[in-house]
């Protein structure tokens, strides 16, 4: 079997394979399930400081080959968070924060890095990530307050993608993440089977609108990394449909990401552990 350690910065991760933020990874119990042995690390819930319920139910629909998803950021507030990275003490956690102070708390907690969650599609339309000072800014005052790595999640959404990264690197992160959700909705029409009662016509969300991720996305993340692998020197690690099915895993890492990180697929009962493991399978065929 070929070699599947990660290196992002001075994290050294046992293959790169990355579970990302989700609502799956707010509790202890189904972060142990999910943590398989070719799992590098696994992202938490984004944390606020105090409690969030979130958006208003349906936090989730189907949508094409993928999901529709605008959960308002619900998570328990970081005391809870950190507490559970205190009891997982043999899992490799990265804490997800969108304000940077919080940084300081998941870094004293354990956590191995800390991931600035600064492109949420489901809160505001205006987000940080679009902004370069406003990158620099939270890099900056995240690396001010830990010693622990910095990754800043990003989007290719509504923005210059190549400054925004060039600002997350001058400011010091380790390694930026490409993309995030996609800002998207959709419409109850009868003719796809959706949990929950709908009425024809009305959204999905129950927020009206939210944000979407699959395959057909991935197409844009791979011109995102490609290009961007010419501009920064600092790892990118793929998020967006790169972990659906083989061709999409290997396509990724065909674009220059260095790691994945991936929810959808166990929301969709597939297991990304045996999608990695074919990975390295069809690498050792062909020689790669
Ligand atoms: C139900 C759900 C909740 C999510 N919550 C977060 C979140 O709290 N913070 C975050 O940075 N990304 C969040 N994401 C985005 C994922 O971390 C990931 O970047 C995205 O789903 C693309 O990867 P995928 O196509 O493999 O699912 C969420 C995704 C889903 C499906």
């Amino acid at each position: 079997m070929k070699k599947t350690k990660c290196k992002i910065g001075s994290l050294e991760l046992r293959t790169p394979l990355i579970l990302g933020s989700c609502d799956l990874f707010n509790n202890v119990e189904s972060i142990r399930k999910n943590y398989k042995d070719l799992v590098g690390a696994i992202v938490l819930k984004t944390t606020s400081r105090e409690p969030r319920e979130g958006h208003k139910k349906p936090h989730m629909a189907k949508f094409g080959d993928n999901l529709l998803v605008a959960s308002g950021n619900a998570n328990p507030g970081i005391d809870a968070m950190c507490k559970i990275v205190r009891e997982l003490k043999d899992i490799p956690l990265i804490g997800s924060v969108m304000e940077p102070s919080l940084a300081k708390e998941y870094a004293e907690a354990g956590a191995i890095a800390v991931e600035l969650n600064l492109s949420c599609p489901n809160l505001e339309e205006d987000i940080p990530a679009q902004h370069p000072e406003e990158v620099f800014e939270a890099v900056k005052k995240a690396k001010s307050l830990c010693d622990v790595p910095i990754i800043a999640k990003l989007t290719g959404w509504n923005c210059n993608l190549r400054q925004t990264a060039k600002a997350a690197e001058e400011a010091g992160a380790e390694a930026i993440v490409v993309s995030n959700l996609f800002p998207g909705m959709g419409f109850y029409t009868g003719l796809v089977e959706q949990e929950g009662a709908y009425k024809i016509g009305e959204p999905l969300l129950g927020r009206g609108y939210g944000a979407y991720t699959g395959k057909a996305f991935l197409s844009g993340v791979l011109l995102m990394i490609q290009r961007l692998r010419k501009e920064i020197k600092i790892p990118i690690i793929a998020t967006g449909g790169c972990c659906n099915d083989l061709d999409s895993i290997v396509q990724t890492f065909m674009s220059g990401a260095v790691a994945i990180e991936t929810v959808t697929p166990l929301y969709q009962g597939k297991d990304p552990s045996k999608l990695y493991r074919e990975y390295l399978e069809w690498r050792e065929k062909n020689d790669i």
